[in-house]
């Protein structure tokens, strides 16, 4: 078997997809590659049909295409469905199935890096109630967390996202202020929302004055390798989870998915730590 992956997405040049799908392939000793289709909107249609003919094994998706992709896919997986978006697609007896790993990505990149600590017995504050958020969201509600609450700049995006919540888990929509008073609530915070992504960027959502003794402090995003509030939760003593750890397990997921393999990818992450500092 020679696997055919790849990545459609606008822009997708620089993604470091290739780079860490190289190395799963090699670790499960699989020949393969992965390539990057970055593709205009006008031209989305003919480049997944070209795919299709090529029948590649399985590709992911990435901004813009990851709702846009679901009106090409013959079937699309229920908690896919349910997040609205598809970061990943299988060929499965010449039929596209459409999967979101992003969400569960982050959730095994925090258990990985945190191993002791107990979802279902804790309460986490999402920051942010876009697209990112949306797929956390779910994800944290499928580990029966006691509470996961959102906080957003508009509160009524916020308050959106609550239908999801199916589980037992409580949740409520809260404006960034009701969110900073609280904060000590919270064993986990996770921030989603672009605020600190551009260079030089010293802005964050709020500050973490009310920060709780042990809480974890995650940001999604990993350029900058260390957001602001990364650097402040760390000055408050809260133990930090980097945004590359998302990136790396939900491809880790995806390539699960392609191959049926369980993948290692502590390692990995460590290198791309180093690459990323
Ligand atoms: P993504 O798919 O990356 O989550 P998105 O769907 O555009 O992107 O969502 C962006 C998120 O970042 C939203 O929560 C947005 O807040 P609003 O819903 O109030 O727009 C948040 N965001 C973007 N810029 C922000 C800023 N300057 N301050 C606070 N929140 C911001």
């Amino acid at each position: 078997m020679n696997y055919l992956f790849g990545l459609i997405g606008y822009p997708a040049k620089h993604s470091k997809s290739p780079w860490i799908h190289q190395h799963f392939l090699d670790q499960q000793s699989l020949h393969g590659a992965y390539q990057i289709w970055e593709t205009s909107p006008e031209g989305l249609k003919d480049t997944l049909s070209s795919m299709k003919k090529l029948a590649v094994d399985g590709f992911n998706v990435t901004v813009p295409y990851k709702e846009k992709v679901m009106d090409y896919l013959d079937e699309i997986d229920p908690y896919a469905e349910k997040v609205g978006a598809v970061n990943t697609v299988l060929l499965r007896d010449g039929k596209w199935i459409g999967y979101n790993t992003d969400g569960r990505g982050f959730v095994r990149s925090l258990q990985e890096t945190y191993p002791h600590t107990r979802l279902s017995e804790k309460k986490a504050l999402l920051i942010g109630a876009g697209g990112a958020a949306r797929g956390i969201y779910a994800a944290l509600l499928e580990e029966n967390m006691q509470r996961v609450d959102i906080a957003n700049r508009t509160k009524e995006r916020a308050e959106a996202l609550l239908p999801l919540n199916t589980s037992s888990a409580s949740s409520s929509a809260l404006s960034f202020q009701e969110a900073e008073d609280n904060l000590a609530k919270y064993d986990i915070v996770i921030q989603t929302t672009s605020v600190g992504m551009t260079p030089n960027d010293t802005a964050k959502p709020f500050a973490l004055n009310h920060v709780k003794d042990g809480a974890i402090v995650a940001d999604i995003i990993y350029k900058p390798f260390e957001t602001v509030l990364l650097q402040e939760a760390r000055e408050k003593g809260a133990n930090i989870l980097h945004g590359h750890g998302m990136l790396v397990y939900q491809a880790a997921l995806a390539f699960e998915l392609w191959t049926g393999t369980h993948v290692e990818a502590s390692q990995l992450l460590k290198e791309f730590e180093q690459q990323l500092k």
